[in-house]
């Protein structure tokens, strides 16, 4: 069975699908009114959603399905100490598509080891979100038109930034990308994503700097929830501010994107500005989101095809974050490119 938990779980030509597939859905809303009518999608959230759970719901609901879950894991049996593996064996039996969002990196990976249906990644901790990507390329397509050869501007926390990691992923595929990194040092992108960038990145210390650099400037929030230490999260929260007179030296065609939610990152003032597309941007995660519903219910039948060959590991996984920290998993690691150990779960490095 096909599942969704990182956007390399998709060939190009299957976004390029997809993508299709949302377009023809904006066109011929009537055509697929009734597309998923008798399926039913749980949306097990345990980490808060305002875009992602109300876009999956009115996603099943156009496509004339229903929709079951949580919205917050302590009303579900998670409160009593029930595993990701055990739920999902449940939500299984009553449901025929999940989304599953979870503050442990590598959660939808656990589930979809122990499902009987398709699994959505619905953003796992910093790791990814895969469904927030497909939606960014939907906008990205429908304001500028095309992928290739585009220069994108990421800027914010790239460290914890679970959409800038999976944007990266998505992007880098298409020809000729360029990105331009803008970050506090403290929250630059993790080695083992730089090394999917290769050549084809520089770094700027402002945003001054990489305005005019960029084709799409995709602004991210500081995530306060991601800091074990609230001094640092303070002291590094306003490092970024995209204000008009920071707008006025971007290309005119440039877009602005952000997964919202914005804290102070973007001045309301620049919301006036057609280049601003972050609103537009939401209701593009509708559409995406009844394509990949759509797709993946299609695509049952199908195995999974994964880039990873997992082997089982002595090696014990040291990031916090992950949930084979805190689910009796077994634990399994892939060597990448360069041979570094990493863990199947959450891809850090076991070294
Ligand atoms: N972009 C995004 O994931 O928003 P929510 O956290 O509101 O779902």
């Amino acid at each position: 069975m096909r599942h969704l938990l990182d956007p390399t779980d998709l060939s190009t030509a299957e976004i390029d699908a997809i993508i299709e597939r949302a377009l023809d859905i904006i066109a011929h809303k009537e055509k697929y009114a009734d597309a998923c009518r008798g399926k039913k999608l749980a949306t097990l959230f345990y980490e808060p959603s305002t875009r992602t759970r109300l876009s999956f719901t009115a996603a099943m609901m156009e496509l004339g399905g229903n929709v079951l879950g949580f919205s917050d894991a302590r009303s579900s049996s998670v409160s009593k100490g029930e595993t990701v593996a055990d739920t999902i064996r449940v939500v299984s039996a009553f449901a025929d598509i999940v989304a599953m969002r979870h503050y442990k990196e590598g959660a939808p990976r656990v589930a979809s080891e122990y499902s009987r249906i398709p699994i959505i990644n619905a953003g796992d901790g910093g790791h990814s979100h895969p469904t927030q990507t497909m939606t960014d390329l939907l906008t990205i397509r429908r304001e500028l038109g095309h992928f290739d050869h585009l220069t994108v501007g990421l800027c914010g926390d790239l460290k914890y930034g679970r959409t800038v990691h999976s944007l990266i992923k998505a992007m880098r595929r298409y020809e000729g990308v360029q990105f331009v990194l803008i970050s506090p040092k403290e929250l630059r992108l993790p080695d083992y994503m730089k090394n999917e960038l290769g050549d084809n990145y520089r770094e700027c210390s402002t945003l001054e700097e990489a305005m005019p650099l960029v084709d799409v400037l995709y602004m991210t929030r500081v995530q306060q929830e991601r800091f074990a230490d609230k001094a640092e999260y303070e002291r590094l929260k306003d490092s970024f501010i995209l204000d008009t007179e920071k707008m006025a030296l971007g290309k005119p065609s440039m877009i602005v994107l952000h997964p919202l939610p914005r804290v102070n990152e973007i001045t309301v003032e620049v919301d006036k500005d057609p280049r601003a597309a972050y609103f537009r941007q939401v209701e593009n995660g509708k559409y995406v989101r009844m394509a990949l519903i759509y797709t993946l219910l299609q695509w049952k039948e199908q195995a999974q095809p994964s880039a990873l060959t997992p082997t089982a590991t002595d090696c014990p996984c040291h990031n916090d974050r992950c949930i084979s920290t805190t689910e009796p998993v077994e634990k399994k690691a892939y060597r990448d490119a360069d041979g570094v150990l990493r863990c199947f779960y959450c891809d850090h490095s076991l070294g």
